[in-house]
């Protein structure tokens, strides 16, 4: 080893030892006379100090060392007089008495520090320096104990770790495919799968009861803060079971996992059905962290002559706490944002509950004071508080309830970034039915079983395309403080069920042949009933380390927004030779 020790393991301790370390120069200053180096490497900074007294030709050799040049230094572990209590190796310092350049260093395009001057792109050209600044670096150590602990819970339970393949078929997880030219069957082309989930029923239909896998995913959709192109999953599935049992071993997985990285005990995880997400909370991921539940408020608002309220199908609010005192400019500001296109809402309507008890709102033209209260009632709202409304169509209000309520539970800090509310949304729709397309869309995806009661619609029912009716899945999505971080079903496990599935989906005979003949012909020969669910590993790992959702700082080669690694500028073109060779014009 070119190294006795690492640069942030010497303490108070270690004083009087000779030692050698290596490492990177973060920093270095000169004081005339003496100079004083930060080391740094994985597992942090030691300061090595160079006196021109002592050793006037090691001195002035480290006074031309560059920011980032590999040293190795060797010297005596030494008390320090000024000491920096912040780091653990900050009572004591080196004092060189051998130093060796490993490797020179260009000056790197930004600063290497907590706080760097790099901006977004430029870091992630230099990726592999952006991953030496200790905040990235952590994300990465701490994503490796997630996963260990997943490992670990998995093992014990007697799960199997099995890969499956990536050169597949399409798997319809809604999103669109990457695809792979073949050179061998010009013309054709794989698909990088969406995920593993038919190769993980297929492991059913062969008796590895218990499977996970830490898989890399590869959706081809628009990207956000918590979706990358290339994505990883935790993927489960287990055989002989029922819903109950999959939500209990999940959400021990999830508890073992906070307990390992972040020693929290977390308690049982509550359930919400998606109905009720929709109405509370105008999600299906609620943030369940602080209440300002939605209150619907047709009963109250209409037959007043308000054309708004009156032609909206819903009218809904929410109430924010302590807030009556929002001045004009605040309102203003709070209407610019819900009529923002990401939001659409139309305008914004309010209540203030004054402090003297008296009631102000947007509309005082068609409401009387009584009226106002009758509204405030719905919220059991108190003077002080403020009441928030929209109104329009009844998805979109919903949808921009859900969001506003977001918006004010930040400004009032009541995402507490120190609280972890797990829960699970179970009873999700099976389908959708898509306007453009006129036909049903598998709310999951295809594989999901209807619960028991919807089974009869399966076949009789599903012609109807007004959805007064909506069967409802066997299928649940676990959710930590408004983000999604897994989701499965139990799945149909029937050949005659699942093709239904398929022709309610408007599929034709040949085409769900054509498609999925594979897992049916599975299906015919002893099939178990099963069920699985996937977390989005990226995702966990950014809510376990950070309770945040920006899902790149946890990965350590991330794509950008428009899908791109600006590292390696890829996507690229091919030359004409390699085209030519996969048959590509
Ligand atoms: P689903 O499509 O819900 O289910 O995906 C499971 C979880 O994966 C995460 N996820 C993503 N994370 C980062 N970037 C993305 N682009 C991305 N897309 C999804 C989410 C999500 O909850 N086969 C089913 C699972 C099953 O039924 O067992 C599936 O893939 O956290």
């Amino acid at each position: 080893m070119l190294r006795t020790n690492t640069c942030g393991e010497l303490t108070i301790k270690n004083v009087g030892q000779i030692v050698s370390l290596c490492g990177w120069l973060a920093r270095a200053r000169d004081f005339g006379g003496m100079t004083f180096i930060d080391l740094r490497d994985r597992y942090g900074i030691t300061q090595l100090v160079f006196n021109s007294e002592t050793n006037k030709e090691l001195y002035e050799q480290a006074k031309k060392l560059g920011r980032e040049f590999v040293i190795r230094a060797t010297g005596d572990v030494c008390e320090r007089s000024n000491k920096n209590l912040k780091i653990p190796s900050g009572e004591i310092e080196i004092i060189v008495n051998k130093l060796e350049i490993l490797n020179e260093s260009k000056t790197p395009p930004f600063t290497i520090e907590d706080e760097s001057d790099g901006g977004d792109e430029l870091r992630m050209k230099y990726r592999y320096l952006d991953l030496r600044r200790t905040s990235v670096k952590n994300n990465l150590l701490q994503r490796h104990k997630v996963g260990q602990a997943v490992r670990e819970y998995f093992d014990a339970n007697g799960f199997a770790d099995i890969e499956t393949p990536f050169l597949i078929k399409s798997t319809p997880e809604g999103a669109r495919d990457f695809v792979v030219p073949s050179r061998m069957s010009q013309g054709e082309f794989y698909a990088l799968p969406q995920s593993p989930q038919t190769f993980k029923q297929l492991l059913m239909v062969s008796g590895f009861d218990r499977y996970y896998q830490i898989v890399r995913c590869f959706r081809d959709e628009d990207l956000r803060a918590d979706r990358q192109p290339e994505f990883t999953q935790i993927d489960c599935e287990m055989s002989f079971v029922e819903q109950e049992d999959v939500l209990q071993m999940f959400e021990g997985m999830v508890k073992h996992i906070f307990k390992k990285v972040r020693n929290l005990d977390l308690p049982k995880f509550p359930r919400m059905t998606y109905a009720n997400a929709m109405k509370y909370y105008g999600v299906d991921k609620p943030d369940t962290r602080f209440e300002m539940k939605i209150s619907e408020l047709n009963d109250v608002v209409k037959g007043k002559n308000f054309k708004v309220y009156d032609d909206a199908e819903l009218i809904g609010g929410i109430c924010a706490k302590g807030c009556a005192e929002y001045t004009r400019k605040q309102l203003d500001k709070l209407t610019e944002w819900v009529k923002r296109p990401q939001i659409g809402a139309g305008g914004l309507g309010y209540i203030k509950y004054n402090s003297d008890g008296t009631l102000k709102s947007s509309f005082d033209k068609f409401f009387d004071e009584p009226s106002l209260k009758k509204i405030a009632e719905k919220f059991s709202a108190k003077q002080g508080d403020l009441i928030l409304i929209l109104a329009g169509a009844e998805t979109k209000t919903r949808k921009a309830l859900g969001e506003l309520r977001l918006e004010m539970g930040n400004k009032l800090g009541l995402r507490d970034k120190s609280r972890f509310e797990c829960l699970w949304v179970v009873d999700f729709p099976l389908l959708e039915w898509n306007e453009e397309e006129q036909r049903w869309f598998a709310m999951h995806h295809p594989f999901t079983s209807p619960k028991k009661e919807d089974i009869d619609w399966m076949y009789n029912g599903y012609t109807e395309k007004n959805s007064s009716h909506a069967p409802k899945a066997n299928a649940y999505d676990v959710v930590i403080n408004g983000v999604e971080v897994g989701g499965g079903s139990i799945r149909i496990h029937n050949k005659e069920l699942q093709q239904q599935m398929f022709k309610v989906l408007g599929l034709t005979k040949e085409e769900t042949e054509q498609k999925f003949g594979f897992i049916l012909n599975a299906f015919e020969f002893g099939a178990p009933p099963h069920g699985g669910i996937a977390f989005g590993f990226d995702r966990l790992c950014s809510m376990v380390i950070s309770n945040e959702d920006y899902i790149r700082d946890y990965i350590a080669f991330p794509k950008n927004n428009s899908g791109r690694d600006v590292m390696l500028d890829s996507p690229s073109p091919i030359d004409e030779k390699q085209k030519k060779e996969l048959g590509l014009k």
